[in-house]
């Protein structure tokens, strides 16, 4: 099956941000698109705004003025679903309710001819549900594009029970086509990205919940060592708290409630007070004017004397540390053969979270001044950093380890003694929501990866973060997890057991 030919004509359904912006897709790529919304003026306005839009990229020299005029001409108002008659797609981008949808597409049956392919943006509906009723069901796909549809390069091309595999594959190449990036799911609560995504807000509420550390801290975090573009708090206060809180309260609901998806009761409680974010002026955060936004605690460094560090055992991706100390002229020792993995660093032993809290690792494994670091993406460039310390840790020793990394660029934020830290226990849930999704069949390996990166640019795709970090390691991380609250929200994925079993990797 190949792309639509870009002679078929196009119809877009919905003059609304997404819409508006599908449209300007199709027709960037070449395509006349007839442009459709019941509130009288609303299309045309959507095309006078997409000129103007893309006449500011002329001034900043993204287009040409040909080319946007080309871009505009292409783009037609309809007066009537009746416009659609000659369409060979119809993407449909209104109100999100099933009924709604419905009741369009049983019209548009009516229109079109019976090779027209039919296409919902919808983030939510199930598309066997929307699906369920039409006299042609097996034309029917999801086709999610992201916000700003123009901008976002991902589409999760969606197949309902009944959708044909070659109606997916011809709405794949022809969004390839239109310069996005594809990837197939099966239609399940979330698709890939809404449901993947979850746990990236969820981690960071609880941890918010229980004190961890304060919000501009958990942000910067998961900012400059996660390498996210930006933190969960920052994040929901922009996509607005009603929205974030309503998409998970419909995949955890979809789920039968499973525990995964749990909803935040401190985000209920902001929704509630109407404390939606940027839009309402507060949120995790304020932003009324003269509002300043709050800065992350690092702590201070004390003294740049230099200390002796040796690394003992296998390091893993900790050994980008010792690559970097070693860079700033830092001696790093090779210590005897070890059973444990750490860095000693003055009398500090510092090693990085499995996933169990610093005083419960220090006790079990009798480690003297324990001090635990959080994961970074990549140590070697990281400015920020968690750490967190045993009950029995000293100050002197924990300071050591501060000044040290001071000394290499490397800010500290001190966090509870909480398990997984931070950044590492949101790549583990992450990964492990990714994994459910590869065994459950809603995309592939190489699809949830490209979904997370293209659709909400997290910087790694979760499941080659978790091949970095060592399948098992993720495994024992999620266990340590599952142990400390003793919920089933940390359960691991029966995948990421299996591989770690068999000692294979998600991409072989
Ligand atoms: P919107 O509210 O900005 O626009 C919806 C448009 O549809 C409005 O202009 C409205 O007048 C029109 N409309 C409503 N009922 C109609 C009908 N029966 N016939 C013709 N036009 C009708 O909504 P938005 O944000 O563009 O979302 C549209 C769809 O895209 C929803 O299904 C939503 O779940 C989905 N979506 C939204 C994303 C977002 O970030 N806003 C991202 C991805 C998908």
């Amino acid at each position: 099956m190949t792309a639509l030919d870009k002679s078929r004509l196009i119809g877009v359904i919905g003059a609304g941000a997404m819409g508006a912006g599908i449209a300007q897709v199709a027709a960037q790529a070449g395509h006349i698109v007839k442009l459709y919304d019941n509130r009288v003026g609303a299309a045309a306005a959507a095309i006078e705004l997409v000129e103007k839009q893309l006449s500011r990229l002329v001034e900043r020299k993204k287009f040409t003025a040909e080319q946007v005029q080309k871009i505009v001409s292409n783009l037609q108002v309809a007066s009537s679903l009746n416009d659609f008659k000659e369409t060979g797609l119809v993407i449909e981008a209104i109100v999100e309710n099933v009924d709604v949808k419905q009741s369009v597409f049983s019209e548009l049956e009516s229109i079109c001819a019976s090779t027209c392919i039919f296409a919902s943006n919808t983030s939510s509906i199930s598309i066997t549900r929307l699906a369920a009723g039409m006299s042609h069901p097996e034309r029917f796909v999801g086709m999610h594009f992201f916000n700003p549809a123009p901008i976002m390069k991902l589409v999760e091309v969606v197949s309902g029970l009944v959708t044909s595999p070659e109606v997916a594959k011809t709405i794949y190449q022809t969004a390839a086509e239109w310069g996005k990036m594809p990837v197939y799911a099966a239609s399940t609560p979330g698709f890939i990205v809404n449901r993947v995504a979850r746990p990236f807000y969820a981690e960071s509420l609880r941890m918010k919940q229980e004190q961890v550390a304060d919000c501009a801290t958990l942000d910067s975090l998961i900012r400059d060592s996660g390498g996210f573009r930006m933190g969960p708090f920052e994040l929901t206060d922009l996509i607005g708290h009603d929205v974030n809180y309503a998409v998970t309260c419909s995949v955890f609901d979809s789920y039968y409630g499973d525990f995964r998806f749990q909803p935040s009761l401190i985000q209920k409680d902001l929704v509630d007070a109407g404390y939606l974010g940027r839009k309402s002026g507060e949120g995790f955060y304020s932003y009324h004017e003269g509002a300043t936004k709050p800065e992350p605690s690092i702590l201070a460094s004390t003294n740049t004397a230099s200390v002796l560090c040796v690394a003992m055992g296998d390091l893993g991706v900790l050994s980008g540390l010792v690559t970097r100390l070693l860079g700033a002229g830092i001696g790093v020792d090779v210590g005897p053969v070890s059973s444990h993995n750490f860095l000693k660093i003055g009398a500090a032993t510092l090693a990085l979270t499995d996933g169990r809290m610093a005083s419960e690792r220090a006790n079990s494994e009798q480690l003297e001044n324990l001090v635990l670091i959080d994961l970074a993406l990549d140590y070697q460039k990281t400015t920020h950093v968690a750490l967190s310390r045993a009950h029995t840790t000293t100050d002197q020793a924990f300071q050591k380890v501060v000044d040290c990394l001071a000394s290499i660029g490397i800010n500290v934020s001190e966090v509870e003694d909480s398990p997984g830290l931070v950044v590492m226990r949101t790549v583990a849930m992450l990964a492990n929501e990714a994994s459910d999704a590869v065994l459950n069949g809603v995309s592939s390996v190489d699809g949830v990866d490209t979904a997370m990166k293209y659709g909400v640019n997290y910087p790694k795709g979760p499941l080659a973060w978790a091949d970095h970090i060592g399948v098992k390691y993720i495994q024992k991380v999620l266990n340590a997890l599952q142990h400390s609250y003793g919920e089933d929200r940390y359960r691991a994925s029966l995948l990421i057991k299996r591989l770690a079993e068999q000692g294979r990797n998600f991409h072989e």
